[in-house]
């Protein structure tokens, strides 16, 4: 019924789950998003490790989408993805960027800012040869964010170099690769009844320690 209007001004949803407090989060919110990310993965959630990334380009203009979070230490939060693309150039030109979380079946949010810098060529090397080989072919064939005239050039790019490395080990590619995101603030949101949310904020200090604070939903 293409004619018909959307009636999204109605969907509404109150959130009862689960309450979040000052204590619980602890001292460390990378350890705490540990326990939550763990938390998601018992729930059994789908694309646990999807992310929304935001970046600002040259002109400050934000751009967002998704990609996978693929490593977490103490030092951030990694993913990998070409760094010709139009986000590579994005932070190139701004590297502070944004990350966001959403597991709505556990009514919970978590949002990271902060910067970011490129993993180490060995670190790339290693995940890129645990990859399924049409991932890794994937990375040469795809010039991720051009323009294409058509689907065709893809496949046309994909058989090529299948051709190219068959039978030897596909190399990764200079334009591939992994970002970290060196955190400076996490926020923790965790939905509660009639909008009345729960919000733990996250600030990292000079002398590296974690400075808390609740904000009002
Ligand atoms: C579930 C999901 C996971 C994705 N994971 C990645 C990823 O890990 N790396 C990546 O480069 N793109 C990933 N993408 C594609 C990006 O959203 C995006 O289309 C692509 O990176 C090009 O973005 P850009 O033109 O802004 O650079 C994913 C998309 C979805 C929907």
């Amino acid at each position: 019924m293409p004619d018909q209007p959307l009636n999204i001004a109605d969907i509404r949803m109150d959130y009862r789950l689960a309450e979040l407090d000052e204590e619980t989060v602890g001292k460390d919110p990378i350890l705490f998003f540990k326990r939550w990310f763990t938390e998601a993965e018992s729930a059994q959630i789908t694309e646990v490790n999807a992310m929304t990334l935001a970046t600002a380009d040259g002109n400050n203009i934000p751009h967002a989408r998704i990609v996978l979070l693929k490593g977490l230490s103490g030092s951030g939060f990694t993913f990998f993805t070409n760094y010709d693309s139009d986000k590579g150039h994005e932070i190139i030109a701004n590297p502070n960027v944004a990350l966001c979380f959403f597991w709505k079946e556990l009514e919970r949010q978590v949002r990271i800012e902060g910067k970011i810098e490129k993993v180490s060529a060995a670190e790339n090397d290693t995940y890129f040869h645990s990859r399924p080989v049409g991932s890794r072919l994937g990375a040469w064939a795809s010039p991720q964010s051009r323009e294409i005239p058509d689907r065709s050039i893809l496949d046309l790019n994909y058989n090529t170099y299948e051709n190219e490395f068959s039978g030897v080990e596909i190399p990764r590619p200079e334009h591939w690769g992994g970002y970290l995101v060196v955190p400076s603030r996490i926020e923790f949101w965790q939905g509660r009844s009639s909008r009345m949310h729960d919000r733990i904020l996250l600030v990292k200090q000079a002398d590296g320690s974690w400075l808390k604070s609740r904000l009002a939903p």
